[in-house]
C-alpha cells in the first residue's frame, strides 16, 4: 500500500475573496497539488472558476496546480489553462467528440493529462487512451458542488482502476474526488488511491489546515509503519 499519498486541497471551498492567501495556507500546510474547479453552468450546473484566476494564483505557490476541467467543450479552453498554469489537466470523456486528441492536445500543450469518471461512468473507458494518461480521477460524488456525501459504490471502481494502473505497468496517478474526509480517505487509499481531493475537510474541517491534511494521510502513515 502507498505511504506517500498525495493530498489535493479543492480551493472551490476556500474564501473567494482571498484565494491567494489560501493557496498560500495550503501549500504551507502540507498540500503536494492544488485542485482547481473549474465549472461552466452548463456541464455542470454551477460556474466557477476561469484561466485568468488560474494565472493570478499561480505566483503563490510552487506546488503543481491539479486543475479540474468541469467543461463542455473542453478542447478550446485547455490552450489557456496550461499557459495560465495548469500542470495538470483533467477532462471528463463527455466533454468533447474526441476523447483520445484531446488527451493529445494536453500533453501537447505541455501538461499532464488526466481522465475523470463520473459516478456512472464504467472504468472500461480508460482502456482505450490508457497510454495518454497520467492521472485518473474518480469522482465520488456527481461533479458541480463541493460538501456532498461520499458514494461508496465508487469503492469497487477505485479497486478496478488500481488494476488496470497495474496491468499497464504506467505510473498514474489514482485521484480521487468528493465526499473525502478523514473516514472515507482511508477507505480510498485501501481500495488503491494514491492521491486524494478534498474541499470541504480541509478548508472546513475541525483542525487547521494543517492537521486537516494530515487527518486524511493518517492511516497510511500508520499503515506504512506496520509494513
Ligand atoms: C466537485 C468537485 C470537487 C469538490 C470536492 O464537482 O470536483 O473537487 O470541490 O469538495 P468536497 O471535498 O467538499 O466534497
Ligand atoms: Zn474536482
Amino acid at each position: 500500500m502507498p505511504n506517500n499519498i498525495l493530498i489535493s486541497p479543492s480551493i472551490l471551498s476556500a474564501d473567494f475573496a482571498d484565494l491567494g492567501a489560501e493557496v498560500r495556507a495550503i501549500d504551507a500546510a502540507g498540500a503536494d497539488m492544488i485542485h482547481i474547479d473549474v465549472m461552466d453552468g452548463h456541464y455542470v450546473p454551477n460556474l466557477t472558476i476561469g484561466p485568468m484566476v488560474v494565472k493570478a494564483l499561480k505566483p503563490h505557490t510552487e506546488k503543481p496546480f491539479d486543475v479540474h476541467l468541469m467543461i463542455a467543450p473542453a478542447d478550446p479552453l485547455i490552450q489557456a489553462f496550461i499557459d495560465a498554469g495548469a500542470d495538470y489537466v483533467s477532462v471528463h470523456p463527455d466533454a468533447g467528440p474526441h476523447l483520445h486528441r484531446t488527451l493529445q492536445a494536453i500533453k501537447a500543450g505541455g501538461a499532464k493529462a488526466g481522465l475523470v469518471l463520473n459516478p456512472g461512468t464504467h472504468p472500461d473507458v480508460v482502456d482505450p487512451v490508457i497510454d495518454e494518461l497520467d492521472l485518473i480521477l474518480v469522482m465520488s460524488v456527481n461533479p458541480g458542488f463541493g460538501g456532498q456525501s461520499f458514494i461508496s459504490s465508487q469503492l469497487d471502481k477505485i479497486k478496478i482502476l488500481a488494476d488496470k494502473i497495474k496491468a499497464s505497468g504506467r505510473d498514474i496517478i489514482l485521484e480521487v474526488d468528493g465526499g473525502v474526509n478523514p473516514v472515507t480517505s482511508q477507505q480510498c487509499i485501501a481500495a488503491g488511491a494514491t492521491a486524494l481531493v478534498a474541499g470541504s475537510a480541509v478548508f472546513k474541517g475541525t483542525g487547521s489546515y494543517s492537521e486537516n491534511i494530515a487527518a486524511l494521510r493518517h492511516q497510511s502513515m500508520a499503515t506504512s509503519k506496520v509494513a
